[in-house]
């Protein structure tokens, strides 16, 4: 992956991984480089793909997805490496780059089917179109979960007002939603899942305002979630990651929401590390918890996700350093502590479905169990 266009200015409509049909090249956003600057970056092959994910050039469950289908297509482009043991080899190999989101094994395992019938010749064309159709799918998807999210938090907001009104107090100036990691535009192709309701409501006029987690340790909420926001003129503020509490104990929070990398079939849901102590605090204080999840994220192989979906677990130099930049510009990275330290480090930790108020799906919104994600299956399957 070296070609790259570097710019402090970001373009005002970007897609997060974009395929540029007149040259046959496709291009992703490399968050490693946000906030600070806006690159894109070619990726020219499967090692490319392989190392943007592994990488966390890209990253977000639903973008890791569509980003393995156009591995598997650069994999199979040059007509003379076009075969099935090609295909095998790629999906082998961008199946290991990350282990948590099912997004990557659901897009992967499309492109297997859906290539099934193909000839050598075809691999290439035919899994270009997959990928292509799967990047269109995401925005249509995340857009769709963005509205019917939307609409339920115009829901909360007249009831915010109502209950205002009732108790004699000032109309409310806006609805404070939380949110943990990134659940963006830059999480999936465009729109995002979490942020989708989130730039959906504001779309609908109303006045939003997002408590940002920094999300340690890559801290996707502070450098990316707070980037997306701004260039979308969404108020926020950004918190560490141990302020939701809380703020939900002073009132400051009228709900949650984040996104999922992997959600069973009885709705417990996989998300960054933090989630489920946000899930908890929010039970606690009576405040509504929703994950926004397109279904390409729903396993439903598994039913309980604390002991069955495999957690990815990180380098410990993601907790004992930090990089950013200091006052000239200049990238650091610094170490937090002591040499040596110790360090545990897991990815990802999973809410139970019981601690989850709703699933904001592109189907709608469902409640988080067995019975209505059966439903979901059986329409799904029509
Ligand atoms: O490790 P990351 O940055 O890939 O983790 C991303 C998240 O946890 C998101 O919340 C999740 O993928 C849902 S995004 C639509």
């Amino acid at each position: 992956m070296n070609s790259m266009s570097k710019s402090e200015v970001t373009p005002l409509k970007f897609e997060s991984i974009r395929y540029d049909d007149v040259n046959d090249r496709v291009y992703v956003i490399d968050q490693t480089q946000l906030p600070h600057q806006f690159v894109e970056r070619e990726l020219h092959d499967l090692d490319g793909t392989c190392e943007a994910i592994s990488a966390m050039r890209v990253r977000g469950a639903p973008l890791i997805g569509v980003t393995a289908a156009f591995g598997v297509y650069l994999a199979l482009r040059n007509p003379a490496m076009a075969s099935r043991t090609t295909l095998d080899e790629a999906v082998e190999r961008l199946a290991a780059t990350r282990p948590t989101a099912i997004n990557l094994q659901w897009a992967l395992n499309k492109m297997v089917e859906e290539l099934a019938g193909s000839g050598d010749d075809e691999l290439g064309p035919n899994a270009l179109a997959i990928a292509l159709r799967l990047h269109a799918e995401d925005i249509a998807a995340c857009a769709r979960l963005g509205d019917y999210g939307a609409t339920l938090l115009q829901s909360l907001w007249v009831e915010k007002c109502r209950a205002a009104q009732q108790a004699g107090e000032a109309e409310p100036g806006q609805l404070n939603v939380l949110t943990h990691c990134n659940a963006g535009s830059l999480a999936t192709v465009d729109w995002g899942t979490a942020l989708a309701v989130i730039y959906k409501a504001q779309e609908q006029g109303l006045p939003i305002h997002v408590w940002v987690d920094e999300t340690r340790p890559r801290n996707q909420g502070a450098s990316l979630t707070a980037w997306e926001l701004a260039r979308r003129g969404v108020k926020h503020t950004l918190i560490v990651d141990n302020a939701g509490g809380h703020l939900m104990q002073l009132g400051l929070v009228d709900c949650c929401i984040v996104g999922s990398d992997r959600t069973t079939r009885r709705g417990d849901v996989c998300n960054k590390i933090g989630t489920y102590l946000k899930a908890l605090a929010a039970r606690d204080n009576g405040v509504p918890f929703y994950v926004a999840l397109p279904v390409s994220t729903i396993d439903f192989s598994l039913l309980d996700g604390m002991s069955e979906i495999p957690i990815e677990e990180r380098a410990s130099d993601e907790v004992t350093h930090m990089t950013g930049r200091d006052a000239e510009g200049v990238e650091r990275t610094i170490r937090l502590t002591p040499e040596n330290t110790p360090v545990s480090n897991f990815g990802f930790d999973v809410t139970p479905a019981n601690l989850v108020s709703a699933l904001i799906t592109e189907y709608g919104v469902i409640e988080a169990n067995e019975e209505a994600l059966a439903e979901l299956r059986l329409k799904l399957s029509e």
